[in-house]
């Protein structure tokens, strides 16, 4: 796998850093807190078991699947859920775990359908923001990296199913998608 890579962007070494720093800043901000964690599947399950381990806090944790209706080349935009977690969120203080952030769909989606589930609080935590590819009006609370608008595969982001289990981000060699 590594051969395909064009180049590493972000090391083993750097991610475990960010997780590091924003494990111990939820640990600071939910003093006294028991938030409900949920990893948004697939691409977030590296970063959800890594981060965890540096959050010092009672915590419970699930899975949600979301994926975005493909009306051709680009997506439409309408998200489906896929999967949904088990927990009841009412009165909850949740939040969200993603991999990456990139128009921004996903997490909007999210937010709404816990928000309207009468969850007390809704946070998102994510590795990777990519704000130049913002196209709906969300942020995160928590982000690891600021990372280019391109495409970035390793560390559960993955280009057709592969590389999610690189263990760093780096950049597809283009020939490899070049077929897209
Ligand atoms: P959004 O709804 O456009 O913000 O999409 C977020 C989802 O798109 C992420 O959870 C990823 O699964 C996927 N994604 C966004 N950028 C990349 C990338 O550079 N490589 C692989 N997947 C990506
Ligand atoms: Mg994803």
């Amino acid at each position: 796998m590594d051969n395909d890579i064009l180049k590493v962007l972000y090391s083993k070494d750097e991610i475990d850093q960010a997780c590091k720093r924003l494990g111990a800043q939820i640990t600071k901000d939910y003093q006294n807190e028991k938030p409900l964690v949920i990893g948004v599947l697939k691409g977030a399950i590296y970063f959800m078991t890594d981060i965890t381990r540096y959050i010092d806090l009672y915590l419970d944790i699930d899975f949600i699947d979301v994926s975005s209706y493909n009306g051709g080349t680009t997506s439409s935009g309408e998200m489906k859920l896929v999967q949904d977690i088990q927990s009841d969120v009412s009165g909850r203080n949740v939040i969200f775990i993603e991999d990456i952030i990139d128009t921004g769909r996903t997490l909007k989606y999210l937010k709404d359908v816990l928000i309207s589930r009468n969850a007390k609080s809704v946070k998102v935590c994510t590795l990777m923001d990519k704000p130049e590819a913002r196209l709906v009006d969300v942020k995160a609370d928590y982000v690891g990296l600021d990372v280019p608008n391109e495409f970035l595969v390793g560390y559960g982001l993955d280009f057709m199913g592969k590389y999610r289990n690189l263990p760093y981000v780096g950049a597809l060699n283009s020939e490899l998608y070049s077929d897209k």
